[in-house]
């Protein structure tokens, strides 16, 4: 069973890689990864060498047509679980054109070579296949006070990023109604925990917070996010891919909603808690409220119910999640470190040598 993972090197793929190597002796996985901003070869380190005979990382641009149709030419993968995006909102605002680039149009070539690729008429073989399309509760647009998204709620994004993702969601829906290309789409709440680029809300409190910089509130902080550990949303993609139904969307959520404030608290009070306070004032003194983003969807929260009756539900409570990711940031100073000056983008050169251009 081949897998085709894209966007392996980022948060959650990265993440997700170890789990399904772990979880299925069966599979091999080949993940492609432009290595933008966000993709990180650390953070894999231990993958490449655990699991070097089934696992094989290549650079490329899901944008790039030609590259795709090489890859799927060289490695006829059975599964595509994709990931490769572009999604921090806050550059979304300030760029979209990368998130329409990589977003629309890579999914857009990852379904066609899918469709080019895939027995369509021969239900038998196509039955094992699947496209994993890795999406957000962020399509939805915003909940009042009250309320949660369910798989009926109407799409109603308010960022580019958000409209990007809608944009490649309804992408992947056509191409199972035209084609009946076996497409599952997943839509999960906010994630945290190790590996997060340190420029979204957690991982950016985290490491602010411990150096004594100052942390950055939108708006008035009540903004509610609906927080989801990392291995809970990969644990979900397994069974999904193992139960769910072609032209099905699942949403992704472990009822734990919170204000934005509340979880900067938090994070406060537990580095004072573990490390002493801040040249003796409290981190909370460090929170600066500041102009709210544009478009900022004021509430977040996930039903889950329809991915529970395929036996899937959460284990990590936020208590529990938010302390580990704290103690996994404490342990690895180097990586935030190799982030913030920038060394993590040597990485490639370090392991794949100065020629290699990455193609199949
Ligand atoms: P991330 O930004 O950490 O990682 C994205 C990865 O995609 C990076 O490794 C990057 O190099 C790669 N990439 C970007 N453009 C590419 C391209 N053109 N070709 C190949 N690779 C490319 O993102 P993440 O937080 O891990 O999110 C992964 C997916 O999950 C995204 O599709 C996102 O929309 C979705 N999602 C994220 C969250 C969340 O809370 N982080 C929640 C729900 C859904
Ligand atoms: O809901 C799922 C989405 O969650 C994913 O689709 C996105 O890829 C992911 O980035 C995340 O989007 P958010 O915009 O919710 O995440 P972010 O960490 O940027 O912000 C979380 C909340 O915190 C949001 O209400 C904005 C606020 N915020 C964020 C930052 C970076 C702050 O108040 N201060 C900050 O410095």
């Amino acid at each position: 069973m081949v897998i085709l993972i894209t966007g392996g090197c980022g948060f959650i793929g990265s993440n997700f890689i170890r789990v399904i190597l772990q979880a299925r002796e069966d599979v091999e996985v080949i993940n492609v990864d432009k290595l933008t901003y966000a993709g990180n070869l650390a953070n894999l380190l231990d993958v490449k060498g655990h699991f070097s005979t089934r696992y094989r990382f290549i650079k490329g641009d899901i944008a790039d047509k030609d590259f795709v149709k090489e890859v799927f030419e060289k490695f006829d993968p059975d599964w595509i679980v994709h990931f490769a995006a572009e999604s921090h909102v806050d550059r979304s605002i300030l760029e979209p054109e990368d998130f329409i680039r990589t977003n629309i149009y890579g999914t857009y070539n990852l379904l066609e070579f899918s469709r080019m690729s895939w027995p369509l008429e021969d239900s038998r073989s196509l039955a094992k296949k699947r496209f994993l399309q890795i999406s957000t509760d962020e399509v939805y647009g915003s909940l009042g006070e009250t309320g949660l998204f369910t798989e009926k709620s109407p799409y109603d994004p308010s960022s580019p990023y958000s409209a990007s993702k809608a944009a490649s969601d309804h992408l992947a829906k056509a191409y199972f109604r035209t084609y009946a290309l076996p497409v599952i789409i997943t839509n999960s709440s906010n994630n945290y925990g190790p590996y997060q680029f340190p420029e979204k809300l957690i991982p950016l409190t985290i490491t602010n917070a411990r150096k004594g910089v100052e942390l950055p509130v939108y708006g008035d902080g009540k903004n509610v996010r609906d927080w989801l550990f990392v291995e809970d949303h990969c644990s979900a993609l397994l069974c999904v891919l193992d139960k769910g139904i072609p032209g099905e969307c699942y949403n992704i959520g472990g009822h734990c909603e919170k204000e934005n404030i509340e979880v900067v608290h938090t994070i406060c009070d537990l580095l004072d808690e573990r490390l002493g306070r801040t040249e003796g004032r409290p981190r909370r003194d460090l929170i600066k409220f500041v102009t709210d983003r544009p478009g900022h969807d004021r509430r977040y929260a996930i039903d889950p119910s329809k991915i529970k009756k395929l036996g899937w539900q959460p284990r990590v409570s936020f208590e529990e999640g938010i302390r580990t990711t704290i103690e996994w940031l404490l342990e690895n100073t180097p990586w935030v470190e190799n982030i913030l000056n920038g060394t993590y983008r040597d990485y490639y050169k370090k392991q794949y040598g100065e020629s290699v251009n990455g193609h199949p």
